[in-house]
């Protein structure tokens, strides 16, 4: 039973060239939810710089993504649309975090180990630290569904610890929180289905990312009708025609991964999408997969387009967003102030 009221919020880091896997596999789901729930979208910008940035680039990045967020239907007036800096209550929330969480907690992540690579000593105390602070950013709003990738599920089980150590640490003989049911929710992840793991255009083994040196990888949601058309009838396959079930995509990968494209955005499973072409010409489906790419998201890379172009406005979305969001970090924050026990 969830004792908190239910609350989604995410983050996606405005890192550049945003692609369709982010499409299907986060965004689409960020606006799914807005008919159910309560959400909170967020730009996680202070998670960006844990890596070197450039400062002219990290600035448009942050507007990329909050163009992508609207142009793909975020409602930033129903919901709250924001950059992670703005909101000073994170930053804070994710020190005391520092001093709930331990440190045979952090050297247990994955993504440290791979990001820092082999030259551990020289990545910077914030790539070590960047699960404690999206521990704080979910849990400064006491949010209790998060929807991310596969690849987050390890920090939002440390965000859980943390949460659970907080309320087991400070709460024990605070007599207003008598009731058991803790401070802090222990946040759940709503996972995608592996059916939305996009993967390179070029080689179907490898995930669609924002870092292939090859443009011709992947689909940028940026990108124009004639560049998204091109991209999918260069796009790598083999010589067979479709099968008409789903173990006859098994050790074909680039079959599998544009199949899986047309099943997400289509709303159909991948099963579905061989009833229809499989066992035709491959060269049919492609067509149909070039016509039903660019029916989607041209309109959405021109909005886009439409929106970069006009900072001033993404800009007041962003200011208009955090200041919401501030006010509701902020109460959150007095209560950890008076369990923490210091003086205000
Ligand atoms: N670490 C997430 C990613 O790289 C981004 C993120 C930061 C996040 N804070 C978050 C996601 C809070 C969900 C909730 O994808």
């Amino acid at each position: 039973m969830q004792a908190f009221p239910q609350l989604v919020f995410s983050g996606v880091q405005p890192t550049g060239n945003l692609h369709l896997g982010n499409y299907l596999g986060a965004i689409t789901k960020f606006v799914a939810l807005q008919d159910t729930h309560d959400c909170i979208y967020c730009v996680v910008d202070l998670h960006a710089i844990t890596v070197a940035q450039k400062p002219s680039e990290l600035t448009s990045n942050i507007r990329e993504v909050t163009a992508a967020f609207i142009a793909a239907g975020v409602d930033p007036t129903r919901h709250i649309v924001f950059n992670q800096s703005q909101v000073a209550e994170h930053a804070e929330l994710a020190w005391i975090f520092n001093c709930v969480a331990r440190i045979g907690w952090l050297n247990r992540m994955t993504q440290f180990k791979e990001k820092a690579g082999k030259d551990r000593e020289n990545a910077s105390v914030g790539l070590y630290a960047y699960p404690t602070l999206m521990a704080a950013d979910i849990l400064v709003y006491r949010a209790t569904h998060v929807p991310v990738g596969e690849d987050q599920k390890q920090h939002l089980e440390l965000a859980r610890d943390i949460a659970q150590k907080f309320n087991n640490d400070f709460l024990v003989d605070n007599p207003a929180y008598a009731d058991g049911k803790g401070f802090f929710p222990l946040p759940e992840p709503l996972i995608q289905g592996p059916a939305t793991r996009v993967m390179s255009l070029r080689d179907g083994s490898k995930k669609m990312s924002k870092s292939d040196p090859s443009d011709n990888s992947r689909i940028n949601l940026a990108d124009d009708g004639d560049t998204i058309a091109q991209k999918i009838r260069k796009a790598k396959t083999d010589p067979d025609a479709l099968p008409s079930a789903l173990e006859g995509l098994a050790g074909r990968p680039e079959a599998d991964n544009l199949v899986g494209i047309y099943a997400a955005l289509e709303g159909k499973t991948k099963l579905n999408v061989l009833q229809q072409f499989g066992s035709g010409n491959f060269s049919t489906f492609k067509s149909a997969l070039v016509d039903l790419t660019v029916a989607k998201l041209a309109p959405i890379g021109s909005e886009m387009r439409r929106l970069q172009a006009d900072a001033p406005y993404i800009d007041g979305v962003l200011r208009d967003g955090s200041n919401r969001a501030r006010e509701r970090a902020a109460k959150t924050m007095s209560a950890v102030r008076d369990i923490v026990g210091f003086v205000r």
